[in-house]
């Protein structure tokens, strides 16, 4: 796609994990880098568009032009994710978002004091879907980080979410996902799927953004 394809279209990424606080000093997370979806958002901006990356903790450089919003928990993440994706074209979560959280946040450190300890976890919302279920929804595209009947359950997300695709991706494989500077994708929307074998995490993320600008453009807007 040419420089500029996709200037006057607002695209909202999430990237990196989210940290769910246990106290003052612990927290729950997990190991995406961020480097998939800082790739998503700098391609997009390439090629014109308004970029918003909502990012957990990570540590990488913001990519030029890019607006980026920092975030800790999935609450925060999905607060912004919203606002944000009210006025958007296109939205993709590549973040690694906890499932859940704990449910009750001790004010003071936890003590070590009996040989088990109990968490008691609430499940975080779903902020993909809760895009995908907005009036004037943006083009929803998720991720699906597997280890195992990667289809299947990619494509269970695709539906279960209402998204337009799902980028699903197996993470067991070595130089795929999680914090590696490669990685491979098989993209899944109704009616068709196209693989993206292993590259850098740049040019796998140009590839993506020409099929959702591609997918996008087909799909009927108002
Ligand atoms: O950050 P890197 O180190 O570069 O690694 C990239 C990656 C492996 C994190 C990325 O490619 C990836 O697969 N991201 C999705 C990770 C994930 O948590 O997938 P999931 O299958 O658990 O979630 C499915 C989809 O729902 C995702 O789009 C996720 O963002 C979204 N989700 C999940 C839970 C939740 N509460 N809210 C969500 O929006």
């Amino acid at each position: 796609d040419k420089v500029g394809s996709l200037s006057g279209q607002t695209w909202v990424i999430t990237a990196g994990p989210t940290r769910e606080p246990l106290d003052p000093v612990r927290f729950i997370s997990n190991h995406s880098s961020g480097k998939m979806g800082f790739a998503i958002a700098q391609a997009a901006k390439r090629l014109g568009a308004t970029v918003y990356l909502v990012c957990g903790p990570v540590k990488l450089p913001t990519p030029i032009g890019v607006e980026r919003i920092d975030v800790e928990t999935a609450i925060e993440m999905q607060e912004h994710s919203l606002r944000l994706a009210k006025t958007a074209e296109v939205f993709v979560a590549c973040a690694a978002v906890a499932d859940y959280r704990v449910a009750e946040i001790a004010s003071q450190k936890i003590k070590k004091s009996s040989e088990q300890l109990q968490l008691v976890l609430q499940k975080n919302p779903d902020i993909v879907a809760s895009v995908a279920a907005l009036n004037n929804a943006p083009f929803t595209v998720g991720f699906a980080a597997e280890t195992e009947n990667v289809e299947e359950y990619a494509l269970g997300k695709l539906h279960k979410k209402n998204l337009q695709m799902i980028c699903a991706n197996n993470v067991s494989a070595p130089g795929h996902g999680f914090n590696s500077d490669t990685n491979a994708l098989t993209l899944f929307w109704p009616g068709g799927s196209v693989s993206l074998p292993l590259t850098s995490k740049l040019n796998l993320a140009r590839q993506l953004v020409e099929q959702i600008s591609k997918k996008f453009k087909k799909s009927p807007q108002e």
